[in-house]
């Protein structure tokens, strides 16, 4: 089985997922953090852009877990020179038990699982960041309890990030009113698919009207990993969609305050609300780690 988009996993995985990821917090918590269970197993992690959080989770997950894990660089691999996807995904089954990827286009992940034996996870692409929304599906049901009825508002462009999370509301039951200037749109198909499984999605372009009584407030850099060559044109176009302290007042008085992280501190959101103690962004990001140890135990046992 892979991970290459949220929709791969049903409900009941994903709650699995989360309840062992729990178990695994509160054996860490105690002190008790390596376990056996992937001894002898290797993941590869390939990087064809930057990662912090979901290079050093994956690396830490699979040491606490027994196993080995390679990251290697997209350019210092033959793949950099022109190697096809389709040789390197047959040669990587015979080395290692998972792969994880980070890719510019979906397609290249697809690409590589297409060809391999192995579990392929995402770590991601421009159309999904499905790891990003277990960890932040831990992080929601940890504050509100349970996730179903839950209403998220996403605040910014509707990226990779907002398309994962999009799918993880709608799996889980959650509502989601996504605020993002025209042209910046969470991608329509994964809208249209979680409105036919029943979510209640409604995407506008004003943020006080998502953000009204939202549970959580959710957002993302205006300048992805790969939109570099049109940052001034998005600065100047999500300039009205940023998290600060007059956007919180209009959720509700309990709201969460969510960010993937890295954040561009003034842009999508203040310093004022990231130090706010409504603010969760270091718990999501701890939470990474171990979503995706539940994950590994799933896939690689
Ligand atoms: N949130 C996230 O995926 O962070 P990195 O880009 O640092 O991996
Ligand atoms: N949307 C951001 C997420 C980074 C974790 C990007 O793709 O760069």
């Amino acid at each position: 089985m892979n991970l290459i988009s949220v929709f791969d996993l049903s409900r009941a995985e994903i709650e699995t997922i989360l309840e062992n990821a729990g178990e695994l917090r509160a054996e860490r918590k105690e002190g008790k953090r390596t376990r056996k269970d992937l001894e002898g197993k290797t993941l590869a992690l390939i990087f064809e852009k930057p990662s912090t959080r979901t290079r050093v989770s994956f690396e830490v997950a699979m040491l606490e877990l027994s196993g080995n894990v390679l990251s290697l660089n997209w350019n210092e691999l033959q793949l950099g020179r022109g190697e096809r996807i389709r040789e390197t995904a047959k040669v990587f089954s015979s080395y290692v038990d998972a792969v994880m990827i980070r890719a510019f286009r979906h397609s290249t992940i697809e690409e590589f699982a297409k060809y391999t034996s192995i579990p392929v996870i995402s770590g991601l692409s421009d159309l999904e960041h499905p790891c990003q929304t277990l960890a932040d599906l831990m992080t929601i049901k940890k504050y509100k309890k349970s996730l179903a009825g839950v209403k998220v508002a996403w605040i910014g462009d509707g990226n990779n990030v907002c398309n994962s999370l999009i799918g993880g509301c709608a799996i889980t039951g959650m509502k989601i009113s996504v605020a993002c200037p025209k042209g910046y749109e969470p991608n329509p198909e994964i809208v249209k698919r979680a409105i036919e499984m029943g979510c209640d999605v409604v995407v506008t372009e004003d943020a006080e009207e998502a953000a009204a009584d939202a549970d959580v407030l959710s957002t993302d850099v205006w300048v992805s990993m790969g939109d570099e060559d049109e940052a001034e044109r998005r600065k100047n176009a999500f300039k009205n969609y940023q998290i600060n302290e007059d956007l919180v007042r209009v959720a509700k008085d309990d709201v969460i305050v969510m960010h993937c992280m890295p954040v561009h501190v003034g842009e999508e959101m203040t310093e004022e609300v990231i130090n706010s103690d409504k603010a969760v962004i270091f718990e999501q990001a701890e939470n990474r780690l171990h979503a995706q140890k539940a994950l590994l135990l799933k896939l690689l046992n």
